[in-house]
C-alpha cells in the first residue's frame, strides 16, 4: 500500500504551498528526485551530447542515452525505437509530417476519435489541408465509450489511451487488433495514460506511441515518440540540422541511423535526464498500488461531486480525471472562485473542442489526479465548489 504522506513529502511544492493541486492532467508536480537530477546535470555535468570528446561531453552523452534506455524499458520498447522530442505534441507532429506525408496520399482515410486532444487532431487536419487525406471520426456513446466500426480502407488509426476530459480508457488492444486486421497502422496518444497505467508497446503492438515528460512527474520540454523499428527506419527525417545527418556535401545529405535521424539540433538533455529520474522515482511504487489509490480518488470524486445540486459528470470516468458541468454555472467563474481559496481545478474545453461539441457543452470543469492527491483534497475541493455556488447564488 502507498504511504501518501511519505509521497507528498517528496514534492517540495506541496509542502511550501497551501494549494490543493487537482490539475495534474495539465502538468504533474515534480518530486525532489527530479529536481535534483536536473540541478545536478547543470551544476556538475553540463555539456552538449554526441559532439565533444572531453569528459563532460562524454558523461552527458552517457546520461542522455541512459535516459533513452530507461524510457525504452519503462514502456517495453527497444532503445533505438525511442525518439526524444519536445513533448507529446511534437511527437505526433513528427509522425504526421514524416510518416504521414510519405505514406498517405490524396483520398486516403485515417480514423480518429472524438475523444482526441487537439494535439492528435490538428496535425492530421493540417495534413488533410496539405495532401487531401480524409478524416473519419469514431464517435462515442453517452458513457464516453468508443463506438467502434471496422477499419476497412483506413490507413492509420489515431487514438488516445485515456481521454483528458472524460477519463475514459479505450480498449487499445482491441483497436490495434482491428486496425491491423484491416491493414491500418495505429498511433496511440499516451499523454494521459502513461502516468496511470503500465504500458507495454511490444504487447500492445501499436505502431507509434507518444507522450510528454511533464505529465509523468518529469520536466517540461521533453517528450517521447516510440515507433516500430522498420517504420522509423523507412520514414523521412523531420527537421534538418546538426546530428540528424550521416554526411553533408554541397549537393545534399544522408541521414543518421534511428533515433538520431529524428533528433536534429541540441536535444532536451537536462529534461531527458530529469525524465529518467521521474521514471526511476515512479518505478519505486507498484502499478497495482498506484492504480488502487487512484481508483479510490476517482470513486471519492464521483461520490462527493454527486452531492452537488445540478451537477452532471461527463461520461463514466475510469482513470485520471473527472469532468463535470453544473446547471447555471460557468466553469471559468467556478474555477476562479475556488482557485482564490487554494483549489486548482481547470475550466474550459481542455484542448478537446470536438469532444465538448459532441457532448453538447461549451466548456467543463476538470478535477484531475496525481499519485500525491488524497481523499481530503477532493473533499475540500467539493466544499469549495459548494461555497462558490453560494457566492454565485446558485
Ligand atoms: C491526451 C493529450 N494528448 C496530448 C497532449 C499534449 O501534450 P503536450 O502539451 O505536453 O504536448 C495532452 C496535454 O494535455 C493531452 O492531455
Amino acid at each position: 500500500m502507498l504511504s501518501i504522506n511519505e509521497i507528498r513529502r517528496q514534492f517540495p511544492i506541496l509542502g511550501s504551498n497551501e494549494v490543493i493541486y487537482l490539475d495534474s492532467a495539465a502538468s504533474a508536480q515534480k518530486p525532489q528526485a527530479v529536481l535534483d537530477a536536473v540541478h545536478r546535470f547543470y551544476t556538475e555535468d553540463n555539456a552538449n551530447v554526441h559532439r565533444g570528446m572531453h569528459a563532460l561531453a562524454e558523461k552527458a552523452t552517457v546520461d542522455y542515452e541512459n535516459a533513452r534506455r530507461a524510457v525504452a524499458t519503462f514502456i517495453g520498447a527497444a532503445k533505438h525505437e525511442i525518439v526524444f522530442t519536445s513533448g507529446c505534441t511534437g511527437s505526433i507532429n513528427l509522425v504526421a509530417k514524416t510518416w504521414g506525408k510519405a505514406n498517405l496520399k490524396k483520398g486516403d482515410t485515417i480514423a480518429l476519435s472524438v475523444l482526441e486532444h487537439h494535439s492528435n487532431i490538428v496535425p492530421w487536419q493540417q495534413l488533410a489541408e496539405e495532401i487531401g487525406i480524409i478524416l473519419k471520426w469514431i464517435d462515442i456513446d453517452e458513457d464516453g465509450t468508443l463506438l467502434l466500426d471496422d477499419f476497412a480502407n483506413v490507413k492509420l488509426v489515431c487514438i488516445t489511451g485515456c481521454s483528458n476530459v472524460l477519463g475514459t480508457t479505450p480498449d487499445l488492444k482491441l483497436i490495434v487488433e482491428k486496425a491491423h486486421a484491416a491493414g491500418a497502422k495505429v498511433l496511440v496518444d499516451a499523454a494521459q495514460l502513461v502516468v496511470h497505467e503500465r504500458i507495454d508497446v511490444a504487447n500492445l503492438d501499436c505502431d507509434f506511441l507518444a507522450f510528454s515528460g511533464h505529465k509523468l512527474y518529469g520536466p517540461t520540454g521533453v517528450g517521447v515518440l516510440y515507433g516500430k523499428r522498420e517504420l522509423l527506419e523507412n520514414m523521412p527525417a523531420f527537421m534538418g540540422g546538426g546530428m540528424m545527418i550521416g554526411h553533408v556535401t554541397k549537393e545534399g545529405f544522408t541521414t543518421a541511423e534511428i533515433p538520431s535521424k529524428f533528433e536534429a539540433g541540441t536535444p532536451p538533455i537536462a529534461q531527458a535526464i530529469g525524465l529518467h529520474a521521474a521514471i526511476d522515482w515512479l518505478s519505486k511504487y507498484s502499478w497495482e498500488d498506484i492504480q488502487k489509490h487512484e481508483q479510490q480518488l476517482i470513486n471519492t470524486a464521483i461520490e462527493s461531486l454527486k452531492s452537488i445540486k445540478g451537477l452532471r459528470i461527463l461520461g463514466l470516468p475510469q482513470t485520471g480525471c473527472v469532468s463535470f458541468v453544473i446547471d447555471g454555472v460557468h466553469p471559468h467563474d467556478l474555477t476562479e472562485i475556488v482557485g482564490r481559496n487554494g483549489v486548482s481545478l481547470r475550466a474550459g474545453h481542455h484542448c478537446a473542442e470536438p469532444l465538448h461539441e459532441r457532448l453538447g457543452v461549451n466548456a467543463s470543469t476538470r478535477m484531475s489526479f496525481g499519485i500525491y492527491n488524497t481523499k481530503e483534497d477532493i473533499q475540500k475541493a467539493v466544499q469549495e465548489i459548494k461555497a462558490a455556488m453560494q457566492i454565485l447564488k446558485i
